[in-house]
């Protein structure tokens, strides 16, 4: 083994394994996303499709990154060239570090606004207002010039600090505690949200499904929801499997980020729509509807001003703790394939991610008139990268492992070298190599129009 292959750095504990890759997965995605993408998309019915893509592509492909990445010891790039060297497959990971880019520009920008509606909470900016003038107080914010831009670069900088420090100095370090308290918080929120007037509306929008509401698009924006969420398809987890020990139960690894993640996407659901309902505001609002909605919430609860203060304080570091996973890919990408020196690389492609992410913040104010395929900028960069990256991504990353890695080498991976039994890996390779390629694919095709079936 080479000098660099015995320097590097690796997870410290189990623990760690599973904060780090919860902290990536859990995220503005399950906070932010989930509840709006599921109010544009009929709730209940979206909800559904969305568990079911969870539960089998969804728990397949994290696997499968997990496997890549252990097995290589290398980063989403490098994995490939190491895996099957002499070949074209490294070309999957150069799409995950297009995708990284893309993610962490317009994530960016949402990320910034948490800090300024932290400040705002402490500042007691809420009080007093009705709906109607929190809604005013967002899309004033929303169309500003200065500030929004200030908080985003404010939050790349506070990405590049924890990614410079490394891996277990900086992401293990922190998503250790963090995580498990934004999940206490978000459960009290939740308990608030269920005992207001009117919650029940909201419960059922959220979990009853009405199938008529089904449709190609829904099913689209169900499974481009689900790698997002899910931090799959770009090589983020290839890249956190790189530092997974090799004695690490990794089956038992996705699965609990899965729940985890899960759970909170759901909690958020529960904590949103009860309040979207009670307060007479509608669940299609789009990208700002957290933002629209919550303040709202704090307004009515003793201690509100507390609790949003702590509210936004972990939701910036529940995004945190995944722009740090999206800036890894890329550091650890620069850093091993380019030999660039971490700083260096740290500084580089944190730049030209905020240069990228200029355009997406802008696109909400100066820029807001430009539209390309009928979509705005930031529109675009969100929708192209969860809808079409991560699927594709998640298409040949499934494909490698199922019809290149070989039966032999995931099975050595997932059983530890037949050190643990693992009961389903007849089942896994039926799913990575036919049912998550084919589901992959009919939903593209599908949503593209070349296959009609909803
Ligand atoms: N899963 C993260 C979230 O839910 C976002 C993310 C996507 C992170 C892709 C890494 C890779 O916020």
């Amino acid at each position: 083994m080479s000098d660099k292959t015995n320097s590097r750095e690796g997870f410290s504990s189990k623990f760690g394994v599973i904060a780090a890759a919860a902290g990536s997965a859990v995220g503005l995605g399950n906070i932010w996303r989930f509840p709006y993408v599921a109010g544009e998309n009929g709730g209940g019915a979206f909800l559904l499709v969305y568990l079911g893509f969870v539960l089998t592509i969804g728990l397949s492909v994290m696997l499968a990154e997990f496997i890549i990445g252990r097995r290589a010891q290398k980063n989403a790039l490098g994995a490939f060239r190491v895996l099957a060297p002499k070949s074209l497959w490294w070309l999957i990971g150069l799409m995950g570090i297009v995708a990284a880019f893309v993610i962490f520009a317009f994530y960016s920008t949402i990320a910034g606004w948490t800090l300024e509606y932290l400040v705002q909470a402490a500042a007691n900016g809420f009080s007093g207002k009705d709906a109607s003038q929190i809604n005013e107080m967002f899309i004033t914010f929303q169309h500003s010039l200065a500030r929004p831009l200030i908080w985003q670069v404010a939050f790349i900088v506070l990405t590049a600090v924890i990614v410079v420090a490394g891996v277990q100095k900086g992401i293990e370090k922190y998503t250790k505690f963090l995580m498990p308290a934004l999940f206490v918080l978000i459960i009290v929120l939740c308990i608030r949200a269920l005992t207001l007037d009117g919650a029940s509306q909201g419960l059922i929008f959220l979990f009853k499904p009405d199938f008529s509401k089904i449709t190609g698009k829904v099913i689209l924006e169900a499974l481009g929801q689900a790698f997002f969420s899910m931090s799959i398809g770009m090589g983020a987890l290839i890249t956190y499997g790189s530092y997974i020990k090799k004695d690490n139960h990794l089956p038992k690894t996705a699965f609990q980020v899965v729940i985890a993640d899960t759970m909170v996407a759901i909690l958020a659901g529960i904590m949103i729509f009860p309040a979207v309902f009670a307060f007479g505001l509608s669940p299609n609002a789009g990208t700002g509807l957290v933002y629209q909605v919550l303040p709202n919430l704090f307004q009515q609860m003793t201690g509100g001003y507390v609790f949003a203060i702590l509210f936004f304080l972990l939701l910036a570091i529940a995004a945190l703790t995944s722009t740090i996973s999206v800036l890894e890919v890329l550091v650890a990408w620069a850093s091993e394939e380019l030999k660039m020196p971490r700083r260096k690389a740290t500084l580089v492609l944190s730049t030209l991610v905020a240069i990228l992410g200029v355009f997406a913040t802008l696109s909400f104010s100066n820029l807001s008139e430009v539209k390309i395929f009928g979509n705005g900028i930031f529109e675009l960069m969100e929708k192209f990268a969860a809808n079409t990256l991560l699927p594709l991504g998640g298409f040949f990353i499934v494909i490698f492992v199922g019809w290149k890695l070989g039966g032999k080498i995931v099975a050595d991976e997932l059983t530890n070298s037949n050190t643990i039994k693992v009961r389903f890996l007849k089942i896994f390779m039926f799913i990575v190599r036919y049912i998550a390629p084919v589901a992959i694919l009919l939903v593209l095709f599908n949503s593209l129009g070349i296959l009609k079936i909803g």
